[in-house]
């Protein structure tokens, strides 16, 4: 058995709502992981998020920030959100978490793969019949994660995570606006574009290519023929693009991106686009791979990283145990592989692949599946399942 133990400090934030039951699932993963190999997880849970606010007027503990940049090695955060809990000042409570992370440990790249697994409904045609060809879904969307439209906030949410005295914007005078006017500025820098750019690149080079046609294809995706900031990422995409020939070229615009995506989504493989599009793509997206239960993210930066669902607190679910876990497992998968290429680790990338394995053979099974894949299984015996499944891979293998 074990030689030695790789001991990894992992941060588990449950956060609101159906946040905290994926994160049992998550942590049953890291568990089943744990007990097959020589990876050792030990897991710190940090309660966090709107309910935590609405009930102690904190949004997590002090010091809970430090732990996550000082201490852990990755991030598990389920979700954040509880209906009416807002700052005085009008901003998203928990927001501390989810924006404060992003931006405080400079999380630049916002990771979203959208797959459609065999056996899975996408939800185009809103009913459970259509199914499209396995593999016909499989692009990865790269969110701008620590500017653009969502600059202001994310920069108040880590000055309270930090202790940072808040930032406001400059006030600004707008030509022709009477009387009370709100401004989010859009601020757009080369520096953060080209390091996101970069990083699609470099995921370009560990995929198949676009299911079409297996070509390795990094498509653009911005409003450059209306907004300054837009013009600067394209003209960032061209520049960091020359570093990556093997890689084709593909840009769009944002609206017409939406129709695309829906009606020829095996067209794409790698997409960078800027915080606000990629946040409502990514959902758009999710629909393509059978929902929001479905779709899993990293948020990325150079030394940290943390993983979640991109699904919110779904509060009307919340303690039913019925919401779906595969988004939280397939975060949890992100965080091996991400783990693994950082500490040069190809078991811990091996066990990513098992997880998927794992995932695909029990959606191709059909016989557990969530309301929200047509099925009535909960989410704890989903989550076992995949973990079962999991646990006779690693045992085979390691
Ligand atoms: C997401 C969410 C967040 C965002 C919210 C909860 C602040 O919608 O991760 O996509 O807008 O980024
Ligand atoms: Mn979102």
């Amino acid at each position: 058995m074990a030689k030695f133990m790789a001991d990894h400090r992992i941060g588990i934030l449950p956060g609101d709502g159906t946040g905290r039951e994926v994160a049992v699932e998550a942590q049953r993963i890291l568990n089943t992981i744990e007990a097959n190999t020589n990876q050792g997880f030990e897991q710190t849970v940090i309660e966090c998020g709107g309910q935590l606010y609405h009930e102690t007027g904190e949004e997590w503990a002090e010091g809970s920030f430090d732990f996550c940049r000082d201490e852990a090695d990755a991030i598990f955060l389920g979700a954040i959100g509880h209906p009416n809990a807002f700052l005085p000042n009008g901003d998203l409570a928990g927001g501390s978490v989810i924006l404060g992370l992003r931006s405080g440990l400079d999380l630049y790249a916002n990771v979203r793969p959208i797959k459609l697994y065999e056996g899975v409904p996408h939800k185009v045609h809103g009913k459970f019949t259509q199914i499209w060809e396995p593999g016909m879904v499989d692009m990865t969307i790269l969110r701008e994660n620590t500017e653009g439209l969502y600059h202001s906030l994310l920069r108040r949410s880590a000055d309270r995570a930090m202790g940072r005295p808040p930032y406001e914007p400059p006030e600004m005078t707008f030509p022709g606006l009477e009387g009370e006017v709100a401004y989010d500025p859009r601020p757009i820098s080369e520096h953060g574009s080209e390091r996101l750019i970069r990083m699609g690149f470099e995921i370009a080079e560990t995929r198949n290519g676009a299911p079409i046609d297996g070509v390795k294809r990094v498509s653009c995706i911005d409003k450059s023929n209306v907004t300054r900031g837009c013009q600067l990422f394209r003209r960032t995409f061209d520049k960091v693009s020359k570093h990556y020939p093997s890689a084709e070229l593909d840009y769009g615009y944002i609206d017409a991106f939406t129709q695309w995506i829906t009606r020829s989504p095996e067209s794409y493989d790698v997409v960078v686009t800027s915080n606000m599009f990629g946040d409502i793509a990514t959902d758009l997206g999710a629909v393509l791979q059978g929902g929001m239960g479905m779709a899993a993210s990293g948020n990325i930066g150079d030394k940290h990283a943390f993983f979640e669902p991109v699904h919110g607190s779904a509060p009307k679910y919340a303690g039913m145990d019925k919401v779906n876990p595969i988004a939280s497992i397939n975060s949890i998968q992100m965080m091996m592989d991400w783990l693994g290429r950082k500490n040069n680790d190809d078991e811990l990338v091996q066990i990513g692949q098992l997880i998927d394995q794992s995932v695909a053979d029990h959606l191709r099974s059909g016989d557990s599946l969530t309301y929200d894949l047509g099925g009535s299984a909960s989410c704890s015996s989903v989550g076992k399942s995949i973990a079962d499944r999991l646990s006779s891979k690693l045992k085979e293998q390691f």
